[in-house]
């Protein structure tokens, strides 16, 4: 897979993907990240990418001439599965989406700043916009990280135990059972007796449980679309 990153201040995102999981994934030729400075793109000796907005009103607005060009040079090059525009009033990105998106081949995410981008960006050059919440963040630097890392980790052969990713909350509507590591007894807090036991089967059976009855008292709604 290859994850083409557009934004006007890149260097934000160089350290998430040269560290730990995701370096690694990118050492491995699973996957390659690519960062785009949108200033390469703009007009003039400044690079200007932004400009006021038409009819007036506070803040800047992104052009879409040096978004189009950076796009047209990457598309260019290869087809892209989707160009997503990180905004906070677009779809809302989730575990579903993350497991769609890891099956894609070619992915550019485009990072907003200022009031956003020109509408006709949004309408004409782009392919799905995705918020990772609601509340506003200061660019899309960081929710194209977030994508970028939820996406990343599912690439089979990305995570050590294949398996892994499998149990995480979330992967079918529930949300991961509790973990505990050694010392089995730690200030008189003791480990669940059962994951000492050696019963493969009861353990399961432990965490299936376990994972229903989390989601129960902590997302009741994630049940909904469990049954
Ligand atoms: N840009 C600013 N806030 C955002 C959010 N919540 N999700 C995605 N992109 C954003």
């Amino acid at each position: 897979m290859r994850i083409d990153i557009i934004s006007v201040v890149p260097s934000l995102l160089e350290s998430p993907f040269s560290h730990s999981i995701l370096k690694r994934a990118i050492q491995k030729g699973l996957v390659e990240v690519v960062l785009h400075n949108l200033h390469d793109y703009g007009f003039g000796g400044y690079k200007q990418v932004d400009d006021y907005p038409f009819g007036g009103g506070a803040g800047m607005v992104m052009m879409i001439e040096p978004i189009d060009r950076c796009l047209s040079a990457l598309k260019a090059e290869r087809n892209y599965d989707e160009i997503i525009y990180l905004t906070p009033d677009g779809e809302r990105f989730t575990q579903k989406i993350a497991n769609e998106l890891s099956l894609k081949n070619n992915l550019i995410l485009l990072c907003g700043h200022y009031k956003g981008v020109d509408e006709r960006v949004r309408e004409h050059l782009i392919t799905r916009e995705m918020s990772i919440g609601d509340y506003v963040l200061s660019g899309g630097e960081l929710a194209a990280a977030v994508v970028a890392d939820a996406v990343i980790r599912l690439i089979p052969g990305v995570l050590s135990d294949e398996t892994s990713a499998l149990t995480d909350s979330f992967q079918d509507n529930l949300l991961a059972p509790p973990v505990y590591t050694r010392p089995e007894e730690y200030k008189g807090w003791k480990v669940p007796e059962i994951l000492l036991s050696g019963n493969h089967k009861a353990i399961e059976e432990w965490r299936w449980e376990q994972s229903l009855e989390r989601t129960r008292q902590k997302r009741p709604d994630l049940l909904k679309n469990f049954w």
